[in-house]
């Protein structure tokens, strides 16, 4: 997916929320064996580095656009990859810590990739991961229905984005029947509040209109992106506009 780091850090600071929350729930022990999995432009990476004193923590992602960013938050603790999240799980290699904060929802059925997560994860190691469970909302339902109308259900053929996140529960029972102790999930509301329905257009153009997008050619694009917007102005005529974000937090010990 064609990942542009300047429109994706637009929202930097509402973005950094969840991380700090995540980056709570990490138990921090001495000269642990990290990964980041998606770990974009690789600053929150060197935060749970920094937070994991005589740790490494290895960040992975499959977008060089993101990672070119990485170098500047490189250091002895730290290093970057680019390597898909499939790629690394198909590897044998074993971690004390597996962390992802707003990537593994990109993954697709989340009831047999988890248990591909946890087992990486050595005995007595943690997983924490953040996703967004946001796909009920206006912003999200309305990409799905304009991806299904003509002209545009014909361009994409048939493609639509279907999240893959499930109900909070689920991934509780998923962690349980690995052998998961110390479980947490848990979903919370982050309240933005953003200048209009175009900064709301922004927000979403920097992740979940990207597939969309990136498969359409030019003419249809931009048909697509201005009819999306005029749906966004006709339901968001207020300013500011509220954009109650809504996102899944976990974490389990194995
Ligand atoms: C929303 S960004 C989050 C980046 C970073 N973790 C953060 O919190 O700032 C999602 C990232 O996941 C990466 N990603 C999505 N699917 C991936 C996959 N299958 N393998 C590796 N990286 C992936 C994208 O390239 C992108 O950098």
């Amino acid at each position: 997916m064609a990942w542009n780091p300047d429109t994706y850090n637009k929202f930097k600071q509402e973005r950094f929320g969840p991380f700090y929350d995540l980056i709570q729930l990490v138990k921090v022990r001495p000269a642990i064996h990290a990964i980041d999995l998606g770990c974009g432009t690789g600053e929150l990476t060197r935060k749970l580095a920094d937070a994991l004193p005589g740790s490494t923590v290895s960040g992975i992602d499959s977008s060089q656009e993101m990672l070119n960013d990485a170098s500047a938050f490189q250091n002895e603790q730290v290093s970057f990859q680019k390597k898909t999240i499939e790629e690394q799980l198909a590897s044998a290699e074993k971690w004390d810590l597996v962390f992802s904060n707003a990537a593994i929802q990109w993954l697709g059925n989340h009831e047999t990739l988890y248990p591909k997560i946890i087992s990486t994860i050595k005995p007595g190691g943690q997983l924490v991961v953040q996703i967004p469970s946001n796909h009920h909302h206006f912003t999200h339902t309305t990409l799905i229905e304009l991806a299904t109308t003509p002209p545009f259900a014909a361009a994409l053929n048939g493609f639509t984005r279907i999240s893959p996140v499930l109900d909070i529960q689920e991934y509780g029972k998923i962690f349980f029947n690995h052998g998961g102790t110390e479980i947490t999930v848990y979903e919370k509301i982050y309240p933005h509040v953003l200048k209009d329905a175009d900064a709301l257009f922004d927000w979403v153009s920097g992740t979940a209109m990207i597939p969309y997008v990136e498969k359409l050619p030019e003419d249809i694009k931009q048909s697509f992106i201005a009819t999306y917007k005029d749906r966004l102005r006709k339901q968001f005529k207020e300013s500011p506009v509220f954009y109650p974000f809504k996102r899944t937090i976990m974490a389990a010990t194995f």
